[in-house]
């Protein structure tokens, strides 16, 4: 089945009107959160929660697409996550290299660009495959003008901020910049997110309230939206209903 839907009939029975069209936010950032209750609820192992979990990240990739939204991150995979079972971890890890071994001519196909976000390099030995997978993602679709899909995976939002903070302390004692040319911009110019708009849309799903060290920097203004539905259970109609709450929203962005 094809992963991208594009059909006439399914446009019609859009619930945005033109003009929440023009109101959808640029960038959404999704904390996928629920996929092992979701499992345990039905007397199944964590994993089959996570198998679950990569069939509506499917949904909502397409959706995504669909809808003209230009950025989509996701929480993949954090740098705590390794602390997880053994089996747990592996399990991942499987999901993620079928997930990129099956999916990625398609993404490719409907022009989605694929960052990862997160130190790849650093990946505990023996997921090889996985981390060939992931640099060829990227370079297959670097060039590609449509979605733009970050995945994050061996990410931590701490981190990323002190490695920024470090590169720009290289450059400064290497002479290449003076500290007053430490900006916003070039702070931000220094984050995996680099080049992308700042969040403007954070989903967490499961009902939990918590930022889980994801997007700490670049969430500075974003919108948050918790619902109590558990990932895998997270279709196109939960993310029209959040999106459309989006287009809802006051943003003032500490003005009045
Ligand atoms: C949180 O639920 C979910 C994760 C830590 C992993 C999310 C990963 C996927 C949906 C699939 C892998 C991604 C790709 C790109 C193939 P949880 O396990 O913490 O659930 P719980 O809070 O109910 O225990």
């Amino acid at each position: 089945m094809a992963i991208f839907g594009k059909d006439e009939a399914k446009r019609k029975q859009s619930v945005f009107s033109p003009e929440d069209l023009q109101k959808l936010p640029r960038h959404v950032a999704v904390i996928m959160d629920g996929n092992g209750r979701w499992a345990t609820k039905r007397g199944m192992p964590r994993s089959f929660g996570h198998k679950a979990g990569v069939e509506a990240l499917r949904a909502i990739i397409r959706h995504s697409s669909d809808l003209g939204i230009e950025a989509l991150t996701i929480y993949a995979f954090s740098t705590e996550n390794w602390t997880r079972s053994v089996e747990e971890v592996s399990a991942l890890m499987g999901l993620l290299l079928e997930y990129f071994t099956r999916e990625l001519d398609e993404l490719h196909r409907e022009h989605v660009c694929i960052r990862i976000l997160g130190d790849i390099s650093g990946m505990p030995k023996g997921l090889e495959k996985q981390q060939a997978a992931l640099y060829a993602a990227m370079d297959k679709t670097r060039e590609n003008t449509g979605l733009k899909l970050n995945i994050a995976l061996n990410y931590g939002g701490q981190q990323e901020i002190v490695r920024a903070a470090q590169a720009l302390a290289k450059k400064a004692a290497a002479g290449e910049i003076v500290p007053d040319a430490i900006t916003r911009e070039a702070f931000a110019g220094e984050l995996y997110t680099a080049g992308l708009p700042e969040v403007d849309f954070l989903i967490r799903t499961s009902g939990e309230m918590r930022l889980s060290n994801f997007l700490l920097y670049q969430c500075a203004y974003a919108e948050f939206y918790k619902t109590d539905i558990l990932w895998p259970d997270f279709d196109e109609a939960a993310y029209d209903e959040a999106l459309l709450t989006f287009t809802r929203r006051n943003r003032r962005f500490g003005g009045v």
